[in-house]
C-alpha cells in the first residue's frame, strides 16, 4: 500500500489497487484503519448504517486541535453534513435535496454550455487545458447554481483551493491559509444570504433560505452559509479532475474520442464510464459507530475503514474487463460518487458538465492533442492533473 504514495503509484494506481484486490481485499494497514477494494465490498460499507463520521470532538483533541470551533476552516468543513451523522445529517439533505433536485440542474444546461462554449473558444491557441477550463468551469456553474454574480466568481477559485487544501496537507501554514480563506468565503456568503432573503431571486442560494418545505423549515443564516461553501468545496476540484482525467483518458483511445465528438447518443455512457475509469476521487473513509463486523472482520466502535473507490471501479467481479475504457458500457454505478446517506449530492451537476464539456471541446478541436509533460497532482483521495498542456 506505500507504493499508492510514491510517484509511480500515483501516476497509475491501478495495477496496485488490482494486486490488493486478488491478494488482500480486506487488508488492515500499518495505521489500523480496514482498507477494503472489492466492489461489493465497499459498496456494502457505504450502505452500512453502523458506519459514518468520526466525533469530531474527540477527532479534533487527538489531533491538538481542541479549538476547533473556533477555526473557521475546520468548523465549516465540519459542520457540514459532508460530515454529519444522522439525525443531523438526514436534516441538511432534506433541506438542501429538495431544491437542488434534477429539474434545476436540467434548467442550468443552457448556461452551462454556453459557459463551456466561451472556454472552449479560449483553447483556440492551445494553452493548458486545466487552466483554461478544467478549473473556471465548475467554480462558474457552482457560482451560476447558487446565484453568485458573475463578476464575483472568479475569486472563489483561490479562496476554495486555499481552504480545501488541508484535506491533503494539515500543516499550520495551511491551517492557517484556510482560516483566511475561510474567513472570507463565510463573509462573501453571509452578505449574499442576506441580499437573498430581503429579495429573493430565481437561484439555489435564495431557495434554500426563503422556500420552506412541507416541515415548514429552512436553513437558518448560518447553516445556508456552510452549505454554500461546501458546495463550492465539494463541486470543485472534483470536477475539475473529472475533466482532466477524462480528456487524458479518451486522448490515449482516439477510437473512444471519435465516439464521444460524433455520436450523440453516447455522451450519457461515456460520461459514466469516464467517472469510472479514472475517478477524481479515489478513496472515501468511514468510522465504526458501534462494535460491529465488516467483510466477516470484526470491528470495534471508532475503528476506520477506508474504501478505494478506484479499485471497486475496476472490480471485474462488477465491469467487464475493467481496464478498458468503453464509452458504450452500460453497467450499472461505479462508485466514483460514494453511495448510501452521502451518495453525492452534485453528481448529475457533475455528469451534465462533462457531458456538455468534453464532446464540445473535440467537437471545436478535432485535432486536439496533448503537448508537453502533464503535472500531476499531489496526494491518492483527490487524483487529477494541475496542468495539462495542448495543442490543437
Ligand atoms: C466528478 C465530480 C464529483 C465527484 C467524483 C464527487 C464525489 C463525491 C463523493 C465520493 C461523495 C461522498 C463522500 C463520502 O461518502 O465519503 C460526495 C459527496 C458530496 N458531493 Fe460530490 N462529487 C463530485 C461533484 C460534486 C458537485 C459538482 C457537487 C455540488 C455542486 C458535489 C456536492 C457534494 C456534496 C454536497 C456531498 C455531500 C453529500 C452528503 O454528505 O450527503 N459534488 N461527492
Amino acid at each position: 500500500m506505500h507504493e499508492l504514495t510514491q510517484p509511480e503509484g500515483r501516476e497509475d494506481p491501478y495495477p496496485r489497487f488490482d494486486a490488493l484486490r486478488r491478494t488482500a481485499p480486506v487488508v488492515l494497514a500499518e495505521d489500523g484503519a480496514l482498507v477494503l477494494t472489492r466492489y461489493a465490498e465497499c459498496h456494502a460499507v457505504l450502505h452500512d448504517h453502523s458506519l459514518g463520521r468520526p466525533d469530531n470532538e474527540e477527532f479534533f483533541t487527538a489531533l491538538g486541535l481542541g479549538n476547533w470551533k473556533d477555526l473557521p476552516a475546520l468548523w465549516t468543513l465540519n459542520s457540514s453534513m459532508l460530515l454529519a451523522n444522522p439525525p443531523r445529517h438526514t436534516r441538511l439533505r432534506r433541506l438542501v435535496s429538495r431544491s437542488f433536485t434534477a429539474r434545476r440542474v436540467q434548467a442550468l444546461k443552457e448556461s452551462v454550455a454556453a459557459l463551456v462554449d466561451d472556454l472552449v473558444e479560449g483553447l483556440a491557441d492551445g494553452g493548458d487545458f486545466v487552466e483554461k477550463l478544467a478549473f473556471p468551469l465548475p467554480v462558474a456553474v457552482i457560482g451560476e447554481l447558487l446565484g453568485v454574480p458573475e463578476a464575483d466568481r472568479p475569486g472563489f477559485q483561490p479562496l476554495v483551493r486555499d481552504w480545501t487544501r488541508i484535506l491533503d496537507v494539515f500543516d499550520l501554514d495551511a491551517l492557517a491559509l484556510a482560516n483566511e480563506a475561510a474567513t472570507s468565503l463565510r463573509a462573501y456568503l453571509g452578505d449574499l444570504v442576506d441580499e437573498r432573503r430581503r429579495a429573493p431571486q430565481d437561484d439555489l442560494l435564495s431557495a434554500l433560505v426563503t422556500e420552506p418545505g412541507g416541515d415548514g423549515e429552512v436553513l437558518d443564516r448560518e447553516e445556508a452559509v456552510t452549505m454554500a461553501a461546501l458546495l463550492f468545496s465539494a463541486g470543485f476540484e472534483t470536477t475539475t479532475h473529472l475533466l482532466g482525467n477524462g480528456l487524458v483518458a479518451l486522448l490515449e483511445h482516439p477510437d473512444q474520442a471519435a465516439l464521444v465528438r460524433d455520436d450523440p447518443a453516447v455522451v450519457a455512457t461515456a460520461a459514466e464510464e469516464l467517472v469510472r475509469y479514472d475517478s477524481s476521487v479515489q478513496i472515501t473513509n468511514r468510522v465504526a459507530l458501534a462494535d460491529t463486523e465488516v467483510a466477516g472482520v470484526p470491528v470495534a466502535a471508532g475503528d476506520r475503514l477506508v474504501c478505494y473507490l478506484g479499485a471497486a471501479n475496476r472490480d471485474p467481479d462488477k465491469f467487464t474487463d475493467p481496464d478498458r475504457l468503453d464509452v458504450t458500457r452500460n453497467e450499472g454505478g461505479p462508485l466514483s460518487f460514494g453511495g448510501g446517506i452521502h451518495y453525492c449530492l452534485g453528481a448529475p451537476l457533475a455528469r451534465l458538465e462533462v457531458q456538455l464539456a468534453l464532446p464540445r471541446l473535440l467537437a471545436r478541436h478535432p485535432h486536439l492533442r496533448l503537448d508537453g509533460t502533464p503535472q500531476r497532482r499531489e496526494g491518492l483521495t483527490l487524483r487529477g492533473y494541475l496542468s495539462l498542456p495542448v495543442a490543437v
